[in-house]
């Protein structure tokens, strides 16, 4: 694969992208959460701003600044994940899902920090919605691309996330890899798509996976051909 070197391929596209890894609280001071910094969703929003897509970038809490001329908007639950998300689908011609939505919340959010007893604690968690296969089933115009975090089975279980979700393209990242995944500044990922089509990528930074990403998302658009 190559980055294109014009900087306006995407110009006139509206892109949404979803970065970091969403906060269920449990108490007013406790949250379940995970260890996605937001890094590769951070990279993916700069990579289609810098080719002149008009990006929005729903992020869940994340160190990281706002890439220059994205527009960022923070929210903290899968649930407010969801709404931002189909708030913006309808008029967005790109979407890609890399944020690390929480599969589970607590049930109940304590109103009050929950004291320590002398006893096992029991928590119940509820299944939190799917967003992406959400928007599987919504689709119109939109190329929807997806991520799979996988510690087994990559190929396997990203084609059947694949096909379940019903994505034009999903990025199947092996997280048990050195330099790959969850807090690092590389990733070494593989690009699947429905028509069986696979692309694997050498380990690199994210923000080079990201051009290769947008790469992709301009030939699906069909706005190049080889
Ligand atoms: N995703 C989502 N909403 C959820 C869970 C996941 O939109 N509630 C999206 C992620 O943003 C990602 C893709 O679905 O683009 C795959 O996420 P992943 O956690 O790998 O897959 P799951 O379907 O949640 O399956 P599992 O965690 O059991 O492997
Ligand atoms: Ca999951």
């Amino acid at each position: 694969t190559r980055f294109f070197a014009s900087s306006n391929l995407l110009c006139g596209k509206k892109a949404l992208v979803t970065a970091g890894g969403t906060q269920e609280p449990l108490d007013p001071v406790r949250y379940l959460g995970n260890r996605s910094s937001g890094r590769m969703g951070y990279a993916v929003a700069q990579a289609l701003q810098e080719a002149g897509a008009d990006t929005i970038l729903v992020s869940a809490p994340s160190e990281l600044p706002v890439p220059s001329g994205v527009q960022r908007i923070s929210v903290m639950t899968a649930e407010e994940m969801r709404r931002a998300v189909l708030e913006y689908f309808p008029d967005v011609d790109i979407v890609v899902k890399s944020a690390a939505v929480a599969d589970y919340r607590p049930k109940e959010m304590a109103a009050q920090k929950i004291k320590k007893k002398g006893t096992s604690l029991f928590v119940e968690l509820v299944p939190n919605p799917d967003i992406l296969a959400e928007l599987g089933k919504m689709k119109t115009k939109q190329v929807l691309i997806g991520f799979a975090a996988e510690t087994e089975n990559l190929l396997a279980n990203a084609q059947e996330k694949m096909l379940r979700k019903n994505v034009d393209m999903l990025v199947a990242n092996d997280v048990t890899q050195a330099g790959s995944g969850f807090g690092s500044l590389t990733n070494c990922v593989s690009f699947l798509f429905p028509d069986g089509r696979r692309i694997d990528l050498p380990q690199m930074n994210k923000l080079e996976v990201a051009r290769h990403l947008r790469d992709e998302i301009v030939e699906l658009l069909g706005g190049t051909k080889e």
